[in-house]
């Protein structure tokens, strides 16, 4: 599961303007700011492969990043940040589903959760979007790091929390990794699950 090379290969608009190598993908998803970009960068351990300092819902598009020329991560721009129009938010899920429906080489979503926090709606709504359509979906909780909540709970108790809800609807619970793109925590876990997918 050793990552030698990463290349960018495209930002596509739409589904359709996709890469059509038949290489297998792992599309990354999550809120804004949840840190899928973070993640990226960690997994692959470069520091602006995927760009951080994005403004949340100006990006519209599909990166395709090409993984030792074998499999493909995908970011997707965040979905659920306050300030995005309606007009945006519409146009997200119009573009993100079509390309969640229609993407055959599409192993799995890894849904980020930000265990920080206590569950969100918006999370489930997704998830359980997923898990209607078929989806395989594996969920990926990040910044496991922050210990310290000035209140609230901390991040195993938010993920006992989120674990408990998705439970009613779905059958067989995912698969499920703790992750901190600070300390580097599930990593490894988390590259070989990607590797053990591909491999099926
Ligand atoms: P959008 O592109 O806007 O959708 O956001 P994103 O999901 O790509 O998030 P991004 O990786 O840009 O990270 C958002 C913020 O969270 C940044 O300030 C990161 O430094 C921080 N962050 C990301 N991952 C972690 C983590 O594992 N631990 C901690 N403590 N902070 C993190
Ligand atoms: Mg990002």
């Amino acid at each position: 599961s050793r990552i030698k090379d990463v290349e960018f290969v495209k930002s596509s608009p739409k589904a359709k303007d996709c890469p059509k190598d038949h290489r297998p993908e792992f599309a990354v998803l999550g809120r804004s700011n949840v840190g899928k970009s973070s993640l990226i960068n960690s997994l692959v351990r470069k520091k602006e492969l995927a760009l951080t300092s994005k403004k949340p819902g100006k990006t519209q598009l599909i990166n395709h990043f090409l993984v030792n020329k074998k499999w493909y991560l995908v970011d997707l721009p965040g979905y659920g940040f306050a300030k995005a129009s309606e007009a945006a938010k519409v146009d997200w899920s119009s573009f993100t589903k079509g390309y969640f429906l229609n993407r055959d080489t599409l192993v799995a979503v890894l849904l980020l959760i930000d265990a920080s926090v206590p569950p969100q709606r918006i999370d489930f709504d997704c998830a359980n979007w997923l898990g209607r359509n078929n989806i395989p979906v594996t969920f990926v909780f990040t910044k496991c790091d922050k210990m310290k909540v000035a209140k609230g709970k901390i991040p195993e108790e938010n993920i006992r929390d989120f674990q408990e809800i998705i439970k009613q609807n779905y059958k067989q619970h995912p698969p499920w990794i703790m992750t901190s793109s600070v300390t580097g925590l599930g990593r490894d876990d988390l590259l070989l699950h990607v590797s053990q997918l591909r491999n099926y």
